[in-house]
């Protein structure tokens, strides 16, 4: 099946180029951006002002192709594709939690963001701790033989 999106808004951050740049919101903390929502989509950011943190989803518009098994930024093994965040996806959907500063009409002001400049933006949901936050036997695969210390370097390395 094939599907279509409109982008609903534009991402903007200070990253030009997808090399030396974060690799996850973590590794961004406090790196500002502006998400500038369309105004026929502005309506629906009603209420969302009362949230700290929102999901961002857009398209890795800068991805080129597909790889099902790649090694990614915070290892050196190869992995499926699924099991990583890695850009280059069938489908190169992202996905970022950023905390969300201010509304201005369809402009939102946010930080901790790990994507590209001019971003095409296709959803906003607002992140809901009761719903996003899993306690249950949450297990992360191969990223727990990455040492915390270790993953949190390379995610700075990439930064800085
Ligand atoms: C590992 S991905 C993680 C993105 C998101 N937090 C996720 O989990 O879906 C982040 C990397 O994707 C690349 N990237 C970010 N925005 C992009 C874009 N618009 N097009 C292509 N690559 C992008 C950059 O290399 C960045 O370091």
């Amino acid at each position: 099946m094939k599907i279509e999106f409109t982008s609903i808004g534009i991402i903007h951050t200070p990253f030009k180029e997808p090399d030396d740049m974060p690799i996850q919101p973590a590794g961004a903390r406090g790196v500002k951006g502006t998400v500038m929502v369309f105004e026929e989509f502005q309506p629906g950011l009603q209420d969302l002002d009362g949230f700290s943190h929102i999901i961002l989803l857009y398209c890795f518009h800068r991805s080129r192709g597909y790889k099902l098994q790649v090694v990614p930024f915070m290892d050196s093994k190869q992995h499926g594709i699924f099991a990583t965040r890695a850009p280059k996806r069938p489908n190169p959907l992202g996905l970022s939690i950023v905390r969300l500063d201010r509304v201005v009409k369809g402009v939102l002001n946010v930080r901790n963001v790990d994507m590209l400049d001019n971003t095409p933006l296709l959803d906003i949901k607002p992140y809901v701790p009761q719903f996003d936050v899993q306690t249950d036997g949450v297990r992360t695969g191969w990223l727990e033989k990455i040492t915390k210390t270790a993953a949190q370097q390379k995610a700075d390395d990439r930064f800085l």
